[in-house]
């Protein structure tokens, strides 16, 4: 299509859907603006397909029909947004993830939960998924039935438009998951494939006999090996074999046909319309598939994250995307876009590489795997984000590279090992108790279950009613926190984390879940433990005492804004990991001591600013730190950070 009929298509719909206002003259220059690019990315994926003008015509007025729904107040939202600049990269933004019924109850106990939130310093609330998703075979609400409809154990529509609005007048921020790869097996379009509806099938990736599923299996990983082998299952029903590269009632869907497409833009379209703030598009690294590769990461991925992206930012662009891309350091990066689509795909993506770095620091006391790793999460283009993290919902990935590993001078191999012994439980000294997931005996991989505190060594200590061990737990729980906290991007607490959460065995007990250990770390919130926070000397309160005051230093300063204004320091101590941010006339240091003993940094690492700071004011107790001109030393005490504040001065 030329350029000239493109925009006549949309100038003509348009005035049929009576959009042609002087207010909506900034919609129209959006769509105009952006039109070829819309099309080309399109083209890119479908013009070989005979529907393919005919389903892009259908996008056009699906775009069109979004922004004529869109309530005014998200659209005086999206404009006031636009004008900070890129909002999400605000210091003020700090994200809590829970399960409405795990944390709260319904959508309707919600609003009265904000209270709480706003005490601790959250500004972004995580829904995690709510839409309807067959009980037994949820995979936590991952494997949804209907994109449309809450889930009836969690509330309605209504009740999440009222939290929403809550949210919205205390100038807080909501998310929620859109699962984009695959439906439930239970969705109204596998049901339809199953009863033998061609038209549905052609949404999922069928086959009459396991010849193109052997084939495709040789190159594909297994996501679940335990609960879950392979990428294919066979339906009864339908007397198939269908992909489900997650567990078997996940079925994939198959992008290379547009209605799947367009029928996901307009689920998405729908989130926006509701006022959501961040979408957070589940697994996209596994949206496109090809036989003889691994099936994730492939460049028409990339191709559909962009299509959505530059959609929603002509349709509704106030709503930004999180990419889950848990995948290796390298391709995490090229979620952000690359090239000519820097900036035109996720807006944000989990910084997945930095959060296993920092266990893989706490239970080695060696910070230079996380050193060496920067040079590639740096590359992080300016004006988009990270999601920091020490826990989510997930298991831990030991996803970084081997080849760090071996340049910081041990074996790969042996060195996975020892984290997963020393974090997953199977270490007698190791303080931590976890467990293992996911573990395929074929390739010798295995990720890492339990909550935040198990992990820190707080269960273990607990039950030996060891107090300096609790102690001691606790203020690794503040160093892990405190770390992805003062970093560049939007800290994501995992509920239950913020007062001390241990291990939950009680999933055990339920055969929806007993397969799947992630449940551990997924806690069923006791209020009346959390009213402990209140009482001095309680475990409960230092942990949340200690997040509350880490937020608040991040909350005051713009300095910690992700303005890419972050530079690792030289620490010339392997236990001690630090960097730098800076804005305008200041800068912070921040230091974090990885090892249980004390230690002692030279003051060399204050080199580059010697000569501009006077005095440094510890953020944590306000104290005056005066850097001598010779090699005195800051002394640490186990587990301890600094956040070090420094004016420039005048000359
Ligand atoms: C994502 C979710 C995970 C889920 C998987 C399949 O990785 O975070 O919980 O199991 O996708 O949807």
């Amino acid at each position: 299509m030329k350029n000239k009929a493109l925009f006549s298509i949309i100038r003509e719909t348009c005035k049929k859907k009576g959009i042609n206002g002087k207010s909506d003259q900034a919609f129209i220059d959006r769509f105009i603006g952006n039109a070829s690019l819309l099309y080309y990315l399109f083209s890119q994926l479908y013009s070989k397909r005979e529907d393919f003008n005919a389903v892009f015509t259908e996008m056009i007025a699906l775009i069109i029909d979004t922004y004529k729904e869109r309530d005014l107040v998200f659209l005086n939202r999206d404009e006031e947004k636009q004008n900070k600049g890129t909002w999400f990269l605000s210091h003020e933004l700090v994200g809590m993830s829970l399960y409405v019924d795990r944390f709260a109850g319904t959508l309707n106990d919600m609003p009265a939960k904000i209270e709480y939130l706003q005490d601790l310093g959250v500004s972004l609330v995580h829904l995690m998924p709510l839409f309807e998703s067959p009980e037994e075979a949820s995979d936590g609400g991952y494997a949804v039935s209907n994109y449309k409809v809450i889930d009836k154990r969690l509330g309605t529509i209504d009740d999440l438009k009222i939290f929403q609005q809550s949210l919205q007048e205390k100038g807080m921020y909501l998310m929620i998951d859109m699962v984009l790869n695959h439906t439930s097996n239970q969705h109204e379009w596998a049901q339809k494939a199953r009863q033998g509806n061609a038209y549905y099938q052609d949404f999922y990736y069928t086959y009459d006999d396991r010849t193109i599923p052997d084939q495709m299996e040789t190159s594909m990983q297994e996501v679940f090996p335990e609960s879950s082998p392979g990428s294919f299952s066979y339906d009864d029903e339908m007397n198939k074999w269908v992909m489900s590269v997650f567990h078997n009632y996940q079925w994939d869907l198959n992008f290379t046909n547009p209605q799947v497409l367009k029928a996901m833009l307009s689920n998405i379209f729908f989130y926006a319309n509701l006022g959501i703030d961040i979408l957070r598009i589940d697994a996209p690294a596994f949206i496109w598939k090809q036989m003889g590769t691994s099936c994730q990461n492939l460049p028409e991925a990339h191709t559909i994250l962009q299509f959505i992206k530059v959609a929603l930012e002509i349709a509704a662009p106030g709503m930004a995307i999180l990419g889950e891309a848990i995948v290796a350091p390298k391709q995490i990066m090229d979620y952000f876009g690359k090239g000519y689509f820097t900036n035109h795909e996720c807006d944000i993506a989990y910084n997945a590489t930095q959060m296993a770095l920092q266990w893989d620091a706490l239970a080695t006391t060696d910070t230079r795997n996380m050193i060496a790793n920067q040079h590639v999460i740096l590359q992080k283009p300016l004006g988009t984000t990270w999601v920091n993290y020490t826990r989510c919902h997930d298991d831990i990935g030991l996803g970084f590279e081997d080849y760090y590993i071996e340049q910081v001078g041990y074996n790969p191999y042996l060195h996975r090992e020892y984290l997963k012994n020393y974090l997953g439980g199977r270490l007698v000294t190791s303080p931590s108790s976890g467990d293992l997931f996911g573990v395929n005996p074929k390739t010798n991989d295995a990720r890492i279950s339990g909550t935040l505190a198990s992990l820190c060594g707080l269960e273990k200590a607990m039950q030996k009613h060891d107090e300096q061990a609790i102690q001691t737990s606790i203020e690794k729980i503040l160093l892990m926190q405190a770390n992805s906290i003062f970093l560049g991007g939007i800290p994501m607490i995992f509920y239950g984390d913020e007062f001390g959460y241990t291990n939950d065995y009680s999933y055990l007990k339920d055969p929806g879940k007993s397969y799947d250990n992630r449940w551990m770390h997924r806690p069923i919130i006791d209020w009346k433990k959390n009213a402990k926070i209140k009482q001095k000397d309680t475990i409960e309160h230092k942990v949340f005492n200690g997040l509350q005051t880490l937020l608040s230093i991040r909350k005051r300063y713009e300095i910690f804004s992700d303005y890419n204004n972050l530079e690792w320091l030289e620490s010339h101590n392997r236990a001690i990991v630090g960097f730098k941010r800076t804005l305008n006339d200041t800068c912070v240091f921040c230091l974090f001591n990885y090892s249980p003993e004390p230690q002692t940094l030279t003051h060399y690492v204050f080199n580059s600013v010697r000569n501009k700071v006077k005095k440094f004011t510890n953020l944590m107790d306000n104290a005056s730190i005066k850097i001598g001109n010779d090699q005195e030393h800051l002394l640490f005490k186990p587990y301890q950070y600094f956040v070090l504040f420094a004016e420039f001065k005048n000359h």
